[in-house]
């Protein structure tokens, strides 16, 4: 494990310390929504200072990309913050959510980690080396077809913009499937596909901060993850669609007649 790995994982433990102290006192947070249907707490920021400043005491000169507080300018290296991936989820007590950590150098991921507090389930991967959860190797699954498979997904809920194309790709594929997942924390679906609990993921509109981390994962354990253009654009669209390259293809071919020229 490199030093740059034990310094992620020991902000995202930190992290999911605070975020799991604060679960067990829900309704005496202060929430504020941002945008409609996107919410904040003190925990969100909380938990995100304390990532920044793990990271800052052994790497003051690298640059930071973090939901809360945004860009701090730096050197090649980037570190790609979500500190609780699953807000809504985590204010209603459903307990799926996570902490988000991803490093970029000249743009290229280079180290993941997505941790689960509730699960106590790290999954971290560093370019070249694979992907693990818990310290144990994880690979994608490799099914032939999208019989049998399960999808996750996330819901355009931001904007209803993207609805009717969304509906459309979710009809194409629900009946190739044995099912579709909203669980609610893109980072942890990512994660899961990684380690071959789900056999895919697609979503419309994502940031940064929710999958650069699962994509190296994915990555890392065999998978690919492209744009709706089929391209390696993920990260500024917002538009992913993740699974093993035989899974990928498939999902790609429901998808594609419903992409409209805004999601290109
Ligand atoms: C959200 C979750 C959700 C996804 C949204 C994200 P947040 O992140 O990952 O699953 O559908 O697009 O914004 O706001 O809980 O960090
Ligand atoms: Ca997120
Ligand atoms: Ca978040």
């Amino acid at each position: 494990m490199t030093p740059m790995l034990t310094i992620a994982i020991k902000a995202a433990r930190n992290a999911g310390d605070i975020i799991q102290q604060a679960s067990d006192n829900i309704s005496k947070l202060t929430i504020n929504i941002k945008t409609k249907n996107d919410y904040v707490t003190e925990v969100d920021q909380i938990a995100e200072r304390e990532i920044i400043n793990v990271i800052r005491t052994s790497y003051p000169e690298h640059a930071i990309l973090a939901e809360e507080t945004g860009k701090q300018a730096g050197n090649d290296y980037i570190w790609i913050i979500d500190p609780l991936d699953g807000t809504t989820n985590f204010l209603h007590g459903f307990p799926m959510y996570a902490i988000s950590i991803a490093l970029q150098h000249k743009n290229k991921l280079v180290l993941a980690v997505v941790y689960d507090p509730v699960r106590d389930e790290l999954f971290t991967a560093e370019r070249g080396g694979g992907a693990m959860l818990n310290n144990r190797k994880i690979r994608v699954t490799q099914p032939n077809s999208l019989k049998g498979t399960l999808l996750g997904t996330g819901f355009p809920f931001k904007s209803k913009q993207n609805l009717d194309a969304y509906l459309g790709m979710f009809s194409a594929l629900v009946g190739d499937t044995a099912g579709i997942r909203r669980a609610g924390a893109a980072a942890l679906d990512l994660a899961y596909v990684a380690a071959g609990r789900l056999d895919g993921f697609w979503e419309i509109g994502l940031q940064p901060w929710d999958m650069a981390a699962g994509i190296l994962l994915i990555q890392e354990a065999g998978g690919v993850s492209t744009d709706f253009s089929f391209k390696d654009h993920y990260l500024s669209s917002g538009n992913l669609i993740s699974a093993s390259p035989k899974i990928h293809q498939a999902m790609y071919k429901a998808i594609e007649p419903h992409v409209t020229d805004n999601l290109k």
